[in-house]
């Protein structure tokens, strides 16, 4: 069986600058890893490759033995700043996810609620994020990107339209 991530050489320059030298990194399915170092070491830079959202200037990455070719529903990223549009409810910031990719139902709606429930924001649902206590903006977050991971997971009975 395929490691879930399977990273080789990865390389990555903007313009002049060198963010990041021929990384190696393996992750086994179930396994949890942390990222550390100095600010500016190239964190954020390495984690938005994984995410698809960078492309390496060198180097393989494979999830699950197939090669990375861009964002997908299999991996959830929790971004640094909020990412949040303060006009909608939290209910509908939760769902931006399966929106873009075009599958709001009722299950998706159930399940970003049941999300919504763990983190304890299920009661702000239908609150307008701008009234929302700013440090609300993580939780929020991390409920949105439970969604990826619930969907990585297979769980489709209850993610999938
Ligand atoms: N889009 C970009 N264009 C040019 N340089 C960039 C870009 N993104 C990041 N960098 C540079 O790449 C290097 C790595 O940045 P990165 O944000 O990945 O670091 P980090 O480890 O996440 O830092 P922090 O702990 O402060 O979040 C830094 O020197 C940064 O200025
Ligand atoms: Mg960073």
């Amino acid at each position: 069986m395929p490691r879930k991530v399977e990273i080789s050489g990865l390389s990555k320059w903007f313009g002049e600058l060198e963010a990041l030298r021929q990384i190696d990194v393996a992750v086994e399915q179930g396994e949890f890893i942390s990222v550390v170092g100095p600010s500016g070491c190239g964190k954020t830079t390495f984690l938005r490759m994984v995410a698809g959202l960078e492309p390496a200037t060198s180097g393989t990455i494979l999830i699950d033995g197939q090669p990375l070719r861009g964002p997908g529903n299999n991996r959830g990223f929790v971004f640094q700043n909020d990412s949040l549009l303060p006009w909608r409810t939290v209910l509908a910031n939760a769902l931006i996810g399966p929106e873009v990719a075009g599958k709001v139902g009722d299950r998706e709606r159930q399940r970003t609620l049941d999300l919504l429930k763990l983190v304890g924001l299920a009661v702000l649902r239908t609150t307008t994020l701008l009234l929302v206590e700013h440090g609300l903006g993580r939780q929020m977050r991390s409920s949105r990107s439970s969604y990826s991971s619930a969907v990585a997971r297979g769980d489709r009975s209850r993610c999938a339209a």
